[in-house]
């Protein structure tokens, strides 16, 4: 599903780049200091950022060209063109893999985790989020204003069964496991996004994910009728102007062993 993030980098650096950069603490607490970090489909480049800030050395890889160019800007280096499942690294290379709600992204999540798994040395540790099959909130506000515009279903992507994987931190738990690291910490992880509504409403209309998919399903009338009933709908959820949306995904800490 890769190609789902073509031409959507700022769209994506205005939208759900802020949401995912709430698990970002999660993703770096607690490792060893100094340690060599790799983080697979950095998106805007948010984590690695913060992870050099912590005194890692931290490396950026990311499939989308666009992309990997915001995250070049902000970080002022080269980010590693590539994607899961083959990284163009060698084996054992990094201390700390991370790979911020892109498992939940690819076509084929059991090999990407392999692939995580194979570029972390021996000793050290994957660290994956994904979201649940939980809605969100986000995600049920943009429902709600579909239903209240009259637009049509959007026919969504779906992995084929026997490539899916459980969207829970037991189902993520399970992909590195059978990858052949031993899970050390599997568990929900809570926050809250906020966000302007014109930012959030460049998710749909900049092409991101699955609203980006329900957007353009839309004829110009709906899409009209979406924005306003957007403003309708959202009024609940404003604090100071920015929509609240309390945030939950699965977080998993797994060990490669020793050799
Ligand atoms: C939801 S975004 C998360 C971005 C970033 N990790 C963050 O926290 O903001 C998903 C990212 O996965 C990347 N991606 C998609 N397919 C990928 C693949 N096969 N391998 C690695 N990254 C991939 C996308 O380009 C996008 O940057």
């Amino acid at each position: 599903m890769t190609g789902v993030w073509t031409g959507v980098a700022g769209a994506y650096a205005r939208s759900f780049a802020g949401l995912c950069a709430g698990a970002v603490p999660t993703m770096l607490d607690g490792l060893p200091s100094g340690a060599r970090l790799l983080d697979v489909g950095c998106g805007t480049g948010v984590l690695v950022a913060e992870a050099r800030r912590r005194g890692h050395d931290a490396v950026a890889l990311e499939p989308d060209p666009e992309m990997a160019a915001l995250a070049g800007d902000l970080l002022r280096d080269e980010v590693i063109v590539g994607g899961l499942p083959d990284l163009p690294l060698a084996d054992d290379g990094f201390d700390v893999v991370t790979a911020n709600f892109v498992l939940n992204h690819v076509d084929d999540p059991r090999a990407g985790a392999r692939e995580l798994v194979r570029v972390a040395a021996p000793g050290g540790v994957v660290r994956a989020t994904i979201w649940t099959s939980a809605p969100s909130a986000q995600g049920q506000l943009f429902r709600d204003v579909l239903e209240a515009s009259g637009a049509v279903e959007p026919v969504l992507p779906r992995l084929d069964p026997t490539a899916d994987f459980e969207r829970s931190a037991a189902g993520a738990s399970l992909l590195l496991a059978e990858a052949g690291a031993r899970v050390s910490e599997a568990r929900t992880v809570d926050w809250v996004w906020h966000v302007d509504p014109d930012d959030f409403w460049a998710a749909p209309t900049g092409g991101v994910a699955g609203l980006g998919i329900a957007w353009a399903a839309q004829t110009p009338e709906v899409r009209t009728r979406m924005r306003v009933e957007l403003d309708r709908l959202c009024e609940p959820l404003l604090e100071d102007g920015l929509l609240r949306f309390p945030a939950t995904a699965a977080f998993v800490e797994a060990r490669v062993p020793r050799a």
